[in-house]
């Protein structure tokens, strides 16, 4: 085992922990508060290069953890193994006992872990739990990985507040819509559908009262399958303009929806089912990082910010944006459009020294490019 310790890691290490970061993945916007986990065991001393014999993820609303649910699978083959998991395992009693306990009464040899958890409850307190009880620990293989995975609850965490998502649809010539008030599908079908499936990843959406008025939209996944993913969702209304009967106060896909008014601003909303929070205002306006905040205490982790100009340009300006998923069609609208933000230099974000695009996709005639803060 004190080989184990000193050597690199192998190809076999790196394809076990990336299989472990994709299980992971799957918990994206169902876990929350929580955090995504994946984990694999591996018996090293069974097959011709060892066999996998238990595989898991953090299930919804977190639990049970990933390591439970790869404990359960590997049974009594448990005895011996590696185990690979993408976040330290937990030390401390919540609903269920530590993972670290589990791991350690099922008998494993070896604990792979790619990030220290940084919820201070257990902070590399597992880690050395696991070492006392004999076993070797090795840490930070894909922890970058792994960060991404988990951006919005390490956010939380260190700031308070959920990793933010800007989703942009624009025009080749960077327009979010022809007029203001009408209604267009900038992107084609295989764009929309990618545009669902980032909403299935993220806890909550946030829109504002423009939007609602001039589409009419649901805001919710619905995708064949994941439509119980949808996010929860939340309006920034702050005089209370929307009409009662707007599609996005209905419960739909398990989706509830919630209205950010200024505090004191009459309402009609009462008979919808969402939540009104009122809300401090000066001149009518929000301060977007007490709203971001608030969705932190509500145990929303990952925001996607779907809306029109007024609410781009308010986070871009509060400098609180830390993604950006920008879908652009082929087709121009032209000098009349609305475009992203007011201020029409920003085309593309890899123009500004804040940005950094990470990722190209072509989706069918459409392209999504996305982008992440690097400072
Ligand atoms: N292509 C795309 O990606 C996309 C996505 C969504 C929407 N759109 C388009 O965008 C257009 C709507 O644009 P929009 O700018 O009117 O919509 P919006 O950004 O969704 O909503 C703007 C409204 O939000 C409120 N608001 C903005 N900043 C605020 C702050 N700091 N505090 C409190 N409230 C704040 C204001 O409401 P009050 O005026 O009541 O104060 C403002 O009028 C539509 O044509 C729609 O189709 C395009």
């Amino acid at each position: 085992m004190a080989n184990l310790i000193n050597s690199p890691f192998s190809d076999d290490d790196r394809a076990h922990m990336r299989a472990a970061l994709s299980l992971a993945k799957r918990g994206l916007g169902i876990v929350a508060p929580n955090p995504a986990v994946g984990c694999v065991i591996v018996r090293p001393d069974l097959g011709v290069n060892g066999r996998v014999v238990g595989r898991g993820f953090t299930q919804s609303g977190g639990r049970p953890h990933a390591e439970t649910e790869a404990l359960r699978q590997a049974g009594d083959l448990a005895a011996g193994s590696h185990v690979y998991v993408t976040l330290e395992p937990c030390n401390h009693h919540g609903q269920t006992g530590p993972c670290t306990v589990a791991l350690i009464s099922a008998g494993v040899s070896a604990v792979t872990i790619a990030l220290t958890d940084p919820d201070p409850r257990v902070m590399g307190s597992g880690i050395e739990r696991l070492k006392h009880a004999g076993i070797v620990v090795r840490t930070s293989l894909n922890d970058n990985d792994a960060r991404r995975i988990n951006a919005g609850f390490i956010r939380v965490q260190e700031h308070g507040r959920p990793w933010v998502t800007l989703k942009i649809a624009t025009s080749a010539d960077g327009m979010i819509a022809a007029e203001k008030g009408v209604p267009l599908w900038i992107t084609g079908a295989a764009a929309r559908a990618r545009g669902h499936l980032i909403r299935a990843q993220n806890d909550g959406i946030l829109t504002g009262v423009g939007t609602v008025v001039a589409d009419d939209p649901q805001l919710t996944c619905r995708l064949p399958g994941l439509e119980h993913q949808s996010p929860r969702r939340f309006i920034v209304d702050p005089q209370a303009r929307m009409s009662p009967d707007a599609q996005i106060l209905k419960p739909s896909n398990d989706s509830a929806s919630a209205v950010y008014v200024a505090e004191g601003a009459g309402h009609s909303f009462d008979n919808t089912g969402a939540d009104i929070i009122p809300m401090p205002a000066q001149d009518g306006r929000f301060d977007m990082s007490v709203i971001l905040q608030d969705l932190g205490t509500r145990g929303i982790t990952r925001l996607m910010v779907e809306a029109g100009q007024g609410i781009n340009d308010a986070f871009m300006a509060a400098d609180l944006i830390d993604e950006i998923a920008w879908f652009r069609a082929p087709t121009n609208i032209g000098t009349d459009g609305v475009s992203v933000f007011s201020s029409k230099e920003i085309e593309s974000p890899d123009q500004s020294d804040d940005f950094e695009r990470i990722e190209t996709i072509d989706l069918d005639d459409d392209r999504l490019e996305r982008y992440l803060r690097v400072r």
